[in-house]
């Protein structure tokens, strides 16, 4: 994992919207977050450092990696993706490199394409980046506090390679969506959809026959650039979708909540996760949250995650861990993995 060095606490916040300490961590325990360095640290360079560090505990180089695959929301440009980015600043030439762009579960689907790909026989190492940097584009007025005080920037990776035991690794991966409610969580500008589902969205005739729906001035005018959030519908869906993707991960191996050393959720928001340790039962101990120091770092939490409870002892090997995400789509999935 890879978090920029710049702590932003909600203390830091109060000073540039109407927020406080208070409501921040009550309503979702998060106390501090970080923010990439200001024109030096972008999502490929924070997935980069991650990777090195990946690439290091794996025992391989970048040399050896024959496929990238890189998840975010937040790409350093609109085209071309961050993999091909990580790609050039590791050095590495000719691999496939693929970008995912699930927002909160898009390490969860990226790790099952990974995984299909090494099971095949296709690749033999994989390299997973998922990383974040929402603080350069989120609304830090008033108008926009119910999102930008949950998320934070930072980056984590992993490599993938086969293993000729049985029962070890990745065992099963379980992916859905449903976008009737697409719009609930979402950024739509800037885009291309010239108001097709929004109607309010709809931009005004430019005035020229091609054109001029992407980037308008009304847009700019109306500061209407920011990400949207429907804060309670997702915390329904999330409580709900959460624990049911979680059994359906351990039903299809035949295991039972006791079996989990580690259940890995999504770092949405501390009281989500609460909701879903109490729905299935599970010990504290069981349940891994880091977002009271990071916010919800989106594609990235999972591996930031995963690299904290494993640095400090709380996964070892042969030990059940499950992962799960929730989000923006809406998106979910779970991966139920041998250490
Ligand atoms: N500081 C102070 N007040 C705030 C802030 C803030 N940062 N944000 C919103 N408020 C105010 C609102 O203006 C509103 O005021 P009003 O009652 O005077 O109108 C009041 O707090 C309640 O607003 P709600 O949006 O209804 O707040 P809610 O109690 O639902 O809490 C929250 C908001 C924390 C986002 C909650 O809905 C939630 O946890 N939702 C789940 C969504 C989530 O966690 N998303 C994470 C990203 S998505 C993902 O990763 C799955």
């Amino acid at each position: 994992m890879y978090v920029p060095p710049n702590v932003v606490t909600n203390d830091d916040l109060t000073k540039v919207m109407d927020t406080t300490d208070e409501w921040i961590q009550e309503r979702t325990g998060i106390k501090e977050r970080r923010y990439a360095t200001r024109f030096e640290e972008t999502t490929a360079t924070m997935g980069v450092e991650a990777a090195k560090i990946a690439l290091e505990r794996a025992g391989t180089t970048a040399n050896e990696i024959d496929f990238i695959i890189f998840a975010t929301i937040s790409p350093d440009y609109y085209f071309p993706g961050c993999g091909v980015l990580a790609q050039r600043l590791l050095g590495i030439k000719d691999i496939g490199a693929l970008d995912v762009r699930n927002q909160c579960s898009g390490f969860i689907y990226a790790l099952s394409v990974a995984d299909q790909f090494i099971k095949s026989g296709m690749y033999k190492n994989i390299l997973l980046i998922a990383a974040e940097t929402h603080s350069y584009g989120l609304d830090f007025s008033t108008r926009g506090r119910n999102v930008s005080v949950i998320f934070g920037d930072g980056a984590g990776a992993v490599v993938l390679q086969p293993t000729e035991e049985e029962h070890r690794g990745v065992l099963s991966t379980h992916l859905h969506s449903d976008g009737t409610a697409a719009e609930i969580l979402s950024m739509v500008n800037p885009g291309f959809h010239a108001g097709k589902f929004v109607a309010e969205k709809r931009p005004k005739e430019p005035g020229q026959p091609y054109g001029g729906l992407f980037i308008t001035e009304e847009l700019l005018e109306k500061d209407d650039i920011y990400p949207y959030m429907d804060g309670p519908a997702v915390f329904k869906m999330a409580v709900v979708k959460f624990p049911e993707v979680i059994m359906e991960a351990l039903n299809k191996n035949n295991l039972q909540t006791s079996d989990l050393r580690l259940l890995i959720p999504h770092q949405a928001n501390l009281r989500i996760s609460q909701f879903v340790q109490q729905k299935l039962k599970l010990k504290d101990e069981q349940v891994y949250n880091n977002i009271q120091k990071y916010g919800n770092t989106t594609a990235a939490s999972i591996p930031i995650a995963l690299c904290e409870a494993w640095e400090e002892g709380k996964i070892k090997e042969g030990d059940l861990v499950c992962l799960a995400a929730f989000g923006s789509g809406f998106t979910w999935g779970s991966a139920l993995l041998r250490w």
